[in-house]
């Protein structure tokens, strides 16, 4: 049988009007019998960013349509993303001596990525402010993980800035610069860094962004980073997804030179909120 390529395909229907759009996108994505989401796969290798940007905007307009199931979201998302077959990188245990530094207490440990990665529509609220402000040239994320935040981010914005991703564990390093390497994003960099250990490594960016990066007992570790970046004159905002516990959350309510511009209510589970600074 004859397959017409993926984006050849995606920009025809595109191109169709909208009713046209959500038929197929129903055609290619069913649940089985076994209430598993099941996309039809071909249709989703070989995009390019480009028009992967058009396809997201498509799907999240037919689901705001109630024309699609909304939980098909961050699956394709991530399918075209190419954040896929990680389930390696979030071992329920790291073994004794690995890449970590010995410091266990930053590894993140479980059996489902998503439970440690943004949810989509927050990011959107962090795309939307970070577009309607001239002075953001450039981005870092503190705990980048396997990197949803910034690949979406440098896919949506309407503007090209500089990415940078600090992570402790080397392998979802390797993963991220995989995928930015795949779609040839020379603005999206990763690399592997203990940026409590190391705050050089994040002077000089326009936005800080943080979700559930430190475990509670370096809150005040890294708080006294920012601190010293505020006191040496620096001009940043520091985006920030609140955690588990409201650490984080107070302190950063509460740091001198750090004013809150916005709070919204996060979307990706109830009592967590989505607070935007600036110096
Ligand atoms: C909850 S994930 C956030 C992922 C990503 N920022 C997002 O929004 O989807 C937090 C990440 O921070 C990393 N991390 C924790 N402490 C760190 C440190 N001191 N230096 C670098 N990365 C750290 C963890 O390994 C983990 O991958």
């Amino acid at each position: 049988m004859f397959f017409q390529n993926s984006d050849k395909k995606w920009k025809k229907v595109l191109a169709a009007p909208i009713d046209k759009q959500s038929k197929f996108l129903n055609k290619i994505c069913k649940i089985n019998k076994r209430d598993s989401l099941v996309l039809t796969e071909r249709y989703f290798d070989g995009i390019d960013y480009p028009l992967m940007a058009e396809i997201f905007k498509s799907v999240k307009t037919i689901i705001s349509r109630g024309e699609f199931d909304p939980s098909f979201r961050d699956l394709i998302y991530d399918r075209l993303l190419r954040i896929i077959n990680i389930e390696h990188l979030y071992p329920e245990e790291y073994e004794e001596g690995n890449e970590c530094n010995g410091d266990d207490d930053n590894v993140i440990f479980g059996e489902n990525y998503h439970v440690y990665t943004a949810c989509y529509d927050d990011l959107d609220l962090l795309i939307s402010f970070i577009n309607s402000r001239n002075d953001i040239k450039s981005v870092c994320d503190l705990g980048s993980g396997t990197g949803r935040a910034l690949l979406y981010m440098a896919l949506m914005m309407d503007k090209k800035l500089d990415y940078l991703g600090l992570e402790l564990v080397d392998e979802r390093v390797q993963f991220t610069n995989s995928v930015s390497k795949h779609f040839k994003l020379d603005h999206v960099k990763f690399q592997t860094c203990d940026f409590l250990e190391n705050p050089e490594a994040f002077a000089g960016y326009d936005v800080y962004y943080l979700y559930d990066s430190v475990g509670t007992e370096n809150v005040p570790r890294l708080v006294s980073h920012f601190k010293e970046l505020i006191d040496s004159g620096s001009k940043f905002y520091l985006l920030f997804i609140s955690g588990w516990d409201e650490i984080m959350l107070n302190s950063l309510d509460n740091l001198p030179g750090l004013k809150k511009l916005e709070s919204h209510t996060s979307r990706k589970q109830e009592g967590r909120v989505v607070n935007f600074y600036c110096t």
